[in-house]
């Protein structure tokens, strides 16, 4: 009797210090196995005498109860345990907030593109636009460079094939809008442009801002005075610092190359003049009676000063940590 009851104690000690179901079934088999000390325990009952028998046979099926309804108590909570568990981990904190959808935002580029279009149209220049993939007639000859012209060198030109090019500069616009309508004419016209060139100031696409403006009475003083008030409203700044340096295209004459103060030194923004009597012979309008000036402006020279950026390449890295930040 003594022994059964240290039994019972023992199952039901082992039973709680189980730590998951495999375990519990090894300890019972301890028990109620075929070898399990309350099986061999029933089966020595036939040894006792026939007046022990019943009480000792009534005592071994109590304790045999209290093992089995232990073993069942210990069931359940192991697969509690379990359960609680593994709602825990894979619990949800519904009070986070959502990760949203993420918003994108315009490229810097994009943004300047536009804002430099919006300043433009305030001023009363309609829009042109021209193929990127140009031939080399409107790139070039048609601007006043020959073939064989020194300036070509100027251009770091990607050829497509002999006779087309990824158009250098936005200046072919000037042309095929020329060739279709009339003065008066004020236009501007912005896209991608290609050069073989790649350092902080320059990547091999970058986007121009061509302007065009021919009438009867247009002068060099027109071009300074609409370029100065474009760059006031650009940057929102009165007193720029901006440049008009001498400088040569074939296709303006006067040239100038316009400059911004820049890291205690200047960066070119574009370049500039009064368009060329070639130029207007080409496209058949009268030189004697008409003149113009052309403007071409560097956008991401624009974005770089307006925003900061002191790597120009950094517009195309792709970086979302950089992009983000012009949201
Ligand atoms: N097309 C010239 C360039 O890309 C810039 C320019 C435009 C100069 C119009 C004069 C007039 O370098």
């Amino acid at each position: 009797m003594e022994e059964l009851q240290q039994i019972l104690e023992q199952a039901l000690k082992q039973f709680a210090d189980t730590t998951d179901e495999a375990e519990l079934e090894q300890v019972k088999a301890r028990y109620l196995g075929k070898e399990g000390s309350l099986t061999v325990l029933l089966k020595g009952l036939g040894k006792l005498s026939a007046e022990q028998r019943p009480a000792a046979g009534a005592r071994i099926n109590q304790v045999k109860q209290g093992i089995e309804a232990a073993l069942q108590q210990r069931r359940e909570d192991l697969q509690n345990n379990k359960l609680a568990n593994k709602l825990a981990a894979e619990s949800l904190d519904v009070t986070l907030p959502g990760r949203g959808l993420g918003t994108g935002g315009l490229h810097p580029v994009t943004r300047t593109l536009q804002r430099i279009e919006q300043l433009f149209h305030s001023l009363g220049f309609a829009t042109a636009s021209g193929p990127e993939i140009e031939s080399d007639f409107y790139n070039f000859t048609a601007l006043n460079i020959p073939e064989n012209h020194p300036a070509r060198a100027m251009h770091d030109t990607f050829y497509i094939d002999s006779q087309h090019v990824l158009r250098t500069h936005t200046s072919p616009v000037q042309i095929r809008y020329m060739e279709n309508n009339q003065p008066p004419l004020k236009i501007i016209s912005s896209g991608r442009v290609y050069r073989f060139d790649s350092d902080a100031t320059h990547s091999p696409m970058f986007h121009q801002v061509e302007g065009l403006w021919v009438d009867e009475e247009i002068s060099f003083s027109n071009l300074k005075g609409v370029v100065q008030d474009f760059l006031k409203r650009f940057f929102e700044q009165d007193d720029l610092q901006v440049r008009f340096r001498p400088s040569f295209f074939p296709f303006t004459e006067p040239s100038a190359e316009m400059d911004m103060s820049w890291n205690g030194g200047w960066l070119e923004i574009g370049g500039c003049g009064m368009v060329h009597p070639n130029v207007l012979k080409n496209v058949n309008i009268d030189s004697e009676k008409y003149l113009g000036f052309a403007f071409g402006l560097g956008v991401e020279r624009l974005a770089m000063l307006r925003y900061g950026v002191n790597d120009l390449r950094q517009f195309y890295d792709s970086d979302l940590r950089f992009l983000k930040q012009f949201n």
